[in-house]
């Protein structure tokens, strides 16, 4: 979303002022309304009319991205910390869809659509996320056993679909496990497994639906392919 003004400027259209001006004299229409509010936020998807002539439209772009550690997943940081769009070049309003936390690794979204990012973070589609993780401490069956059960965090449940034991260090009382959820709240993994008692020494996100991080290396992304994008729209 951004502002009505903005998108003008954008498209190249007019001086960010000049657009300003053009919305409250009623010369612009968005989605075939006229529009005098400023400061109106509109998407790529909808229909920008200024002075009778329609803005043309950022082409759609979706990319996977590996996330390194030590990233923050906006488009932007008051604290002045390297974040994801930092790594595209382009002038496309690009941004994460949905997050990885600051100190996670691994697989993330990054478009201009939308819809796209609408499309994958609504539970309803069910789309699963795959992570591994290292845990303080061995992880036993009575707490996988909770994880699928699930887990109430912010007044719903969370629940595991699969959680493997991958691997035990006994020596540093570690484990790193495999979690496979599709809801996607704020650190989640993190809180299903402090529930369960166990913190999180390292996470990372190996996969979102069937799409991996074959191919890329940390901070490096590709397009995500006509093929793929209709295989994520098909509901079993
Ligand atoms: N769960 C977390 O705790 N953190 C993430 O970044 C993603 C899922």
């Amino acid at each position: 979303m951004e502002r009505l003004q903005k998108a003008i400027a954008d498209a190249g259209y007019t001086s960010r002022r000049k657009a300003e001006e053009l919305i409250i004299n009623g010369k612009v229409q968005v989605n075939g309304k006229i529009v005098t509010k400023l400061g109106t936020k509109v998407t790529t998807n909808d229909d920008i009319v200024v002075e009778g002539k329609l803005l043309k439209k950022a082409s759609k772009v979706h990319y996977l991205f590996y996330k390194p550690r030590g990233v923050i997943s906006s488009t932007s940081d008051d604290k002045g910390r390297k974040t994801i769009i930092d790594y595209f070049d382009t002038n496309k309003r690009l941004y994460p869809v949905g997050r990885l936390d600051y100190d996670a690794s691994g697989i993330i979204m990054v478009t201009n659509d939308g819809e796209f990012a609408n499309y994958i973070m609504h539970p309803s589609n069910n789309i699963t996320k795959t992570y591994i993780v290292k845990l303080n401490g061995i992880i036993n069956g009575e707490a996988i056993n909770k994880l699928k059960m699930g887990i109430i965090l912010d007044n719903s449940k969370s629940i595991a679909l699969r959680v493997k034991l991958k691997q035990k260090n006994q020596q540093k009382n570690t484990s790193l496990v495999e979690i496979v959820i599709q809801e996607g709240k704020n650190h989640q993994i993190k809180r299903m497994f402090e529930a369960v008692g166990y913190s999180v020494i390292k996470l990372k996100r190996e996969k979102i639906a069937f799409l991996d991080l074959k191919g890329l290396r940390s901070g490096q992304y590709r397009e995500i392919t006509k093929k793929e994008l209709k295989q994520l729209y098909k509901k079993d």
